[in-house]
């Protein structure tokens, strides 16, 4: 689904950010535009980079403890 429509990003393309490794908004917006404009989509943005970092983090964790 896009999250922002002046910059057409989607939260597809927000995870991808956090899977390319980005860790926080900041770098997220700066890597995808979203949020630049009018920043309408700022909140949903942020929501949505809080759950891909911390998917990440979990599945970091997963692999530090792999046998
Ligand atoms: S909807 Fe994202 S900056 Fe306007």
């Amino acid at each position: 689904m896009y999250v922002c429509l002046c910059k057409g990003v989607s939260d597809k393309a927000i995870r991808q950010a956090v899977e390319d490794g980005a860790r926080s908004w900041r770098e997220v917006r700066e890597q995808t535009g979203c949020g630049t404009q009018c920043g309408k989509c700022a909140c949903m943005g942020k929501t949505i980079t809080r759950d891909a970092v911390a998917r990440e983090l979990v599945s970091g964790a997963d692999l530090a403890y792999a046998v």
